[in-house]
């Protein structure tokens, strides 16, 4: 089977950055399972150092797109997620560990609202740091506490196609430069 058309990796696959949203709401049980599955991700002595901010107020969304200028579907998004890691929390309390467990968790959350019907988008935070303070500022973050990504999620109203970016030159045998 192509891997592509493989149904049990559709999900994966269909997974694409949606930047156009139509209104339409997302339910309680909705955000309750998106949190869910981001906090099922895996994290390094399981620490789960991820925190989340969840944002429906409009208002507020776009003062977020204010500060993030490549986040312009926050405004026509049913809800915002800041995606935050705490430092003290982190396994050795290091700032790598924090990054890789909560994009272990944004990947998650993607995967889940795909499978849900609806389309997110993440919106890079973390290391510029101007993004940092504002977002910081917005939302009135303890320090010691990251914003690392927003993710601008809502119902779909442009289709992408499933894909893969596989490159036959990314990946190495055995050794650096090694052939299959
Ligand atoms: C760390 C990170 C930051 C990103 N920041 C933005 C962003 O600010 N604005 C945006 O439109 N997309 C952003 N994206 C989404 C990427 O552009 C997108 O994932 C990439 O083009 C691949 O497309 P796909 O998600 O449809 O597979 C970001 C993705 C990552 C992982």
């Amino acid at each position: 089977m192509e891997t592509l058309a493989n149904e049990k990796l559709s999900i994966l696959f269909g997974r694409r950055s949606i930047r156009a949203f139509k209104p339409g709401p997302i339910s309680d049980g909705e955000i309750k399972t998106l949190l869910e599955a981001a906090m099922a991700a895996p994290s390094a002595a399981a620490k789960d150092p991820w925190r989340f901010v969840v944002i429906r107020n409009t208002t507020t969304l776009n003062r977020v797109a204010d500060i993030l200028t490549h986040g312009q579907m926050l405004r026509t998004a049913t809800c915002g997620m800041l995606v935050c890691g705490d430092q003290a929390a982190a396994h050795d309390q290091l700032v790598s560990y924090l990054l890789q467990d909560c994009s272990a968790a944004i990947e998650n959350l993607l995967l889940a609202v795909h499978a849900l019907g609806l389309g997110a988008c993440w919106l890079g935070v973390h290391p510029r740091e101007d993004r940092m303070q504002a977002l910081a500022r917005l939302f009135n973050l303890p320090s010691g506490v990251l914003p690392v990504s927003m993710i601008a999620i809502g119902h779909p109203a442009e289709h992408k196609e499933a894909r893969t970016r596989f490159h036959a030159s990314s990946v190495h045998y055995e050794t650096w430069g090694g052939k299959p």
